[in-house]
Formats: structure tokens, sequence, C-alpha cells
């Protein structure tokens, strides 16, 4: 079958999928629409368009999804990697702030922890989570990335972290109970232990934010992502704990999504 059939049946899917069977932008996918797609093209993005009429998320669909430029396995044992998080991996890379070694607490697929290891120099990158398979996933893409500064663990929250980091980061699960009960369909193919987060969705801050200065060097800081009515909660939370020079940051769609806090 050619493009521009494909286009027909599911113009959204095929666009996007055709970009990573094809190892093509958009824009040269839509400029060759009359391009006839081998056996093996045709089957896969076949089998991409049947998965998606259940609503099954187009990255699982596909199998593999960039994140801030690197390529990375995905799949259900762990969270898809949103585009807003790249917003915070930006951010840190180009702060001036002291990361020769961060922790990154909850890396699912590895994410983070691979987007600043491969970008900042002489860093050292450790990503655990609590889940095996996430940290299988996470394995697979530091192979598949061949990014060598990160190391991945398993740990219950700071269970068996060891040491002192100058960067704490960390995108926990925190969606609530009233809204976990009415998630997009789509969204509960993907790792429940990836997105609750408690009644209220701050179980995990609560617990990090009351541990993280034992694991943070003097001056270190401590980078959440968080939900999109949660920066007061925990903007008072962090600054009774003693975290000073707390500064919070916005997405693209203008929600408070990430706070960055120091070390008092
Ligand atoms: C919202 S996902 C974030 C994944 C990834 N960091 C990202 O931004 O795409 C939260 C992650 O926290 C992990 N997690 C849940 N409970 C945990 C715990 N008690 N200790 C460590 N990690 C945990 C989940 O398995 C999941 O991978």
């Amino acid at each position: 079958m050619k493009i521009s059939d494909f286009l027909k049946i599911d113009y959204d899917t095929s666009l996007i999928a055709l970009t990573y069977i094809l190892g093509k932008s958009k824009s040269y996918v839509l400029m060759n629409q009359n391009l006839d797609l081998n056996s093996e093209q045709n089957q896969r993005l076949n089998d991409i368009i049947n998965k998606r009429k259940d609503s099954y998320p187009l990255q699982y669909a596909i199998g593999e999804w960039e994140f801030y430029n690197i390529k990375l396995k995905v799949d259900e044992r762990a969270l898809i990697p949103r585009f807003e998080t790249e917003i915070i991996v930006d951010y840190l890379i180009k702060s001036p702030i002291t990361k020769e070694k961060i922790l990154d607490i909850g890396t699912g697929t590895g994410a983070i922890a691979l987007a600043l290891a491969k970008n900042i120099k002489n860093t050292l990158v450790i990503g655990s989570d609590i889940e095996d398979k996430a940290l299988s996933l996470a394995c697979e893409n530091k192979v598949l990335t061949g990014i060598k500064n990160v190391d991945f663990i398993k740990s219950d929250l700071f269970a068996d972290i060891s040491g002192t980091y100058d960067l704490i980061v960390s995108n926990p699960p925190y969606i609530d109970k009233k809204d976990y009960e009415s998630l997009d369909k789509e969204l509960y193919y993907e790792p429940k232990s990836a997105l609750y987060g408690g009644e209220d969705g701050l179980d995990f801050y609560r617990k990090i934010i009351s541990e993280a200065s034992k694991y943070l060097n003097n001056q270190g800081h401590l980078v959440f992502e968080i939900g999109y009515n949660q920066k007061e909660i925990l903007n008072n939370l962090l600054s009774k704990q003693g975290f000073v020079n707390i500064q919070n940051i916005k997405d693209f769609n203008d929600f408070d999504r990430f706070i960055i806090a120091q070390k008092g």
C-alpha cells in the first residue's frame, strides 16, 4: 500500500508511526505520499493502526518514542515519557547548579536519567525505581542508547540509596484517587504504580521531601515534576522542611509543572 492509503485510514497514527517506521521527518512522509511501503512496513503500520482502535497508546504501539532527541524503547513496563518532562530536563542541563552526582527517583524508562547523563559533562546519574519491570526497560535503554555514565538500581524511594547527591530529581506518581478513577481510557494501559499517588496524590512527595536532605550535598537541589494543582501545598511542605530558594516553572500550557528547591 502507498503512504496516502494509510493516511486515509488513520491520518494522525499513520503520520507519526511512519516517521518511526521510515526513520524520516513528518514533512518527508507528507511529501512522499505516493511511496509504496514494502511488506514489512505495511505489516508494521497495519498492526499499529489496529492496536490504536482500542485506545492503545500510540507510543506503545510503535514501541519506541523520542525523548529529548534520544530514541527510547517504550512498552507497558513503564510510563510513556511525556514531552513536558523535557522542559525540566532542558532547564537542568542549561542550569549552572552543581550536578556532578544526580539521582532520578522513579526513573521508569530511564528517560530523565539518560537525557541528563547524555547532555551534562562529568556527571554520574543514578536512576532508581521500585518496579523490576521498569528497571529492566531502563537498562535496555541504557544499552540501546550507548549512554555510559548512568546506572539503574532498585529502591523503594531512599530505602536502598547510599551516598549523597548534588541533585535529586523526581517525577513521582502524583494522580489523586478522584482523578485516577476518571482518566482517559488510554492512560489505564500505563502502570498504576507510575500514576497513582495516593488519596490526595501527594504520598510520594511527602516521603521524598522528609528524607531528601540526608541524601543531598550542602546546597544541593531537589527538583520535582508536579500535578497542575499541587504547587502551593508542595512549596509549603518544602519550606517547612527547611528548603530555600523555592522556584516554580510552568509548562507550555501555563500550568505550574515543576518545583526546584535548595537544601537550606
Ligand atoms: C510518573 S512515573 C515517571 C517515570 C519517568 N521518570 C518519566 O518521567 O517518564 C513514576 C515512576 O515512579 C516509580 N515508583 C513508584 N513507586 C515508587 C517507589 N516507592 N520508589 C521508587 N520508585 C517508585 C514507578 O514505577 C514509575 O516508574
